[in-house]
């Protein structure tokens, strides 16, 4: 059973003027206020996952697929499919996999945000970064509304020294970022050993030491970041198909304004606009212009199907 789009629902003219009117409202919000939006008890908390143990240990039936793109690195990931058809028998405290196969739901917003499928502009971005060979050695890295992961996973493989992997939902983080990380943890792992030679691979330090991994709402994330001794700043932060939530626009300008290098760059990768949804990138340009702290840069245009783009954010000088 496949998830189905919900964002490919074209809105009504009203929807749309609505939409558009949502950002004068976005405009409004006190970009310094994210301690105090925080507190606020409907905004998901930030946990940070610990790596004890091969998550792949305890795992039974995983099938591994790998994904190939130019001459980037093979990437691992857990097959999609096979991790659906599983879903009721994996450990779910949020209760998100029961929710998500029920409604046959993409998105549940608020609740489920999307991580488990892996969405087409990742695929973009891994291209991108392919063509273009963008490189990662002694990058510090973050893959913000990461899913599977595969473009952290990508920069750990490339030598970035730090690569934090954050996603709304912590089942996400459990059930599918960390087992993909480990997957792809050794590159002797690529030919899939069972997961008692695995569990040898994995528990070197490289995984705790280089990596970091957090679930909660991009509003509590970033305060609980900024209590970290030292700081975290990222040289590249990752978001693919995070920008369909106008909603959303505030928190996560500030973790990108707050948690990038002065010198950094942010990817994102989006449609050009999420149906059903609203948001897309002409609104979410529209605030990063008002706020006048980022220039942004289109970097690639994707015109199949869905229009969509690669687009960079740097700090204006
Ligand atoms: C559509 S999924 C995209 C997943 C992945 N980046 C990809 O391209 O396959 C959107 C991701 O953004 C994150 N996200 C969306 N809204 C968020 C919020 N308010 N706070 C934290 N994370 C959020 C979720 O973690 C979710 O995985």
């Amino acid at each position: 059973m496949a998830f189905s789009f919900n964002f490919d629902i074209p809105l009504s003219a009203g929807e749309a003027n609505d939409k558009e009117n949502t950002i004068d409202q976005i405009k409004d919000v006190d970009l310094k206020c994210l301690e105090s939006r925080s507190t606020s008890s409907k905004i998901k908390e930030t946990i940070e996952h610990k790596v004890s143990i091969d998550p792949l240990s305890q795992m039974e039936n995983f099938v591994p697929e790998t994904i190939s793109i130019g001459s980037l690195p093979p990437l691992l990931y857990l097959n999609e499919s096979v991790f659906e058809e599983t879903s009721l028998d994996r450990e779910d405290t949020e209760e998100i996999l029961a929710k998500t196969s029920a409604q046959h739901s993409d998105l549940i917003s608020g609740v489920y945000e999307g991580g488990l499928k892996i969405w087409e502009c990742t695929y973009d971005l891994l291209n991108y970064i392919d063509d273009e060979g963008v490189t990662f050695k002694g990058k510090r890295v973050l893959d913000l509304g990461c899913g599977a992961g595969l473009l952290g996973i990508l920069a750990l493989k490339n030598g970035a020294t730090r690569v934090d992997f954050q996603d709304y939902n912590s089942t996400v983080i459990e059930q599918l970022t960390l087992p993909n990380v480990f997957l792809n943890c050794d590159e002797e792992d690529n030919n899939s050993p069972p997961p008692s030679k695995r569990k040898a691979f994995c528990t070197s330090p490289t995984i705790p030491d280089h990596c970091g991994f957090f679930s909660g709402d991009w509003g509590s994330f970033l305060p609980f970041m900024k209590n970290k001794t030292p700081e975290p700043k990222y040289d590249i932060i990752f978001t693919s198909e995070t920008i369909y939530n106008t909603d959303y626009y505030a928190s996560l300008h500030c973790v990108f304004s707050d948690l990038l290098d002065e010198s950094g760059i942010v990817y994102l990768a989006t449609k050009s606009h999420y149906f059903g949804v609203g948001g897309g990138l002409h609104l979410f340009e529209k605030f990063v212009d008002q706020e006048n702290l980022f220039k942004i840069k289109n970097l690639k245009e994707i015109n199949q199907g869905l229009k969509r783009h690669v687009v960079s954010l740097t700090f204006k000088k």
